[in-house]
């Protein structure tokens, strides 16, 4: 059986193909022109998308040796994301599996990151703690099976990805912020700066927008002209970075504490970095759990992973019409903690 992922919810156009359970193809075209607008512009990118996706999708069958004929079931991200990048990757798909006469699969860009370490050689294992952090959520969730996704915590402000990105941008580091808050971290000599964690009412919420706030008084404060010193730089992200790590493991622990998992898997954009890679190892480590992290073309946005979970929601038996819109975009329940 061969399934098509298409995922164009962002920056990124991806075409993936999973043919007999085996990843054969997964081509990702990344947007880097936004970095000169310090942001994504969301009418860019639905342009960007238009352009590459269908000359992405025939790269893809070639790579994977196939036919258009050969296509079994197309899936493609149905939201959330920028709505007319999502409307390119998704009405590309329809209009595919549409033609084709083939099942076709909205499949949630969230969930697409939760079960992206089953990308790996080593995956997670049921019951696991899943931590998404990416560039628009950050989310604890508890993932029993496929099919049961209970929602513990999430951001009450902004995503974790995302105060790398506004700190980076404070710094005048450019976007997007995380690799470069990471570099400048792993070249930091050491220094007493120190962030506080924020506390939320819900014992497993996130707060980032406190410590934004920190750093952008600490940098008022101590550089009134605006010129901080590289050394400086690399000094406020390495404390920065550290105080997400803190946040990020602190409510893990207690989630690890409360529910009995068997693994812990750490998705989307901000898994990439060196500091959350080892926070979690620390845990992991503590509490005697596996830990899967995808490795870096399975953390930021891929289509491998909304083709991996389209295979995952037609082999249990779900079904979508070709009515199915982008809007409202999760294709089954999502349980709160208060269900589990
Ligand atoms: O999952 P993703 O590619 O897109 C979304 O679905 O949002 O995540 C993008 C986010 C951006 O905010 C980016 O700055 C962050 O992931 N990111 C990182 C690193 N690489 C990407 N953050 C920290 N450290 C990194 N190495
Ligand atoms: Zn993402």
């Amino acid at each position: 059986m061969n399934i098509v992922g298409i995922e164009s919810s962002c920056d990124e156009t991806s075409v993936a193909i999973i043919s007999d359970g085996k990843l054969v193809s997964n081509l990702i075209a990344s947007q880097d022109f936004h970095t000169q607008y310090g942001g994504v512009v969301p009418e860019l990118s639905s342009r960007a998308h238009l352009q590459i996706v269908s000359p992405l999708f025939k790269q893809s069958l070639k790579e994977a040796g196939l036919e258009i004929a050969d296509i079994d079931v197309v899936a493609a991200t149905a939201g959330p994301g920028l709505i007319g990048a999502l409307l390119v990757g998704f009405s590309f798909a329809k209009g595919l599996a549409y033609s084709l006469n083939v099942p076709f699969i909205p499949v949630n860009h969230i969930e697409g990151h939760i079960f992206s370490g089953f990308l790996m050689k080593e995956k997670p294992e049921f019951p696991f703690l899943g931590v998404v952090i990416s560039g628009g959520h950050t989310l604890l969730l508890l993932v029993k099976s496929e099919l049961e996704i209970y929602k513990l915590g999430s951001t009450i402000d902004d995503a974790a990805g995302e105060a790398f990105d506004k700190v980076a941008k404070m710094l005048g580091l450019g976007y997007p912020g995380g690799p470069k808050i990471q570099q400048y971290a792993i070249e930091a000599e050491p220094s007493e700066i120190r962030f506080p964690v924020a506390r939320t009412k819900s014992e497993f919420d996130f707060s980032f927008s406190g410590l934004k706030t920190s750093v952008l008084r600490y940098l008022q404060e101590n550089f009134p002209d605006n010129n901080i010193p590289e050394k400086e730089k690399r000094k406020v992200a390495k404390a920065f970075q550290d105080a997400v790590v803190k946040a990020l493991s602190k409510r893990a622990e207690k989630a690890l504490k409360r529910f009995d998992v068997k693994s812990i898997s750490v998705v989307g954009g901000v898994a990439a970095n060196s500091g959350v890679k080892d926070g979690f190892s620390m845990l992991a480590k503590k509490y005697g759990k596996t830990l899967v992290i995808p490795s870096l073309e399975y953390c930021g946005d891929n289509g491998a992973m909304i083709a991996l979970r389209g295979k995952q929601l037609f082999e249990a038996g779900k079904k979508f019409g070709f009515e199915t819109n982008a809007f409202p975009a999760l294709p089954h329940n999502h349980f709160l903690q208060s269900d589990v």
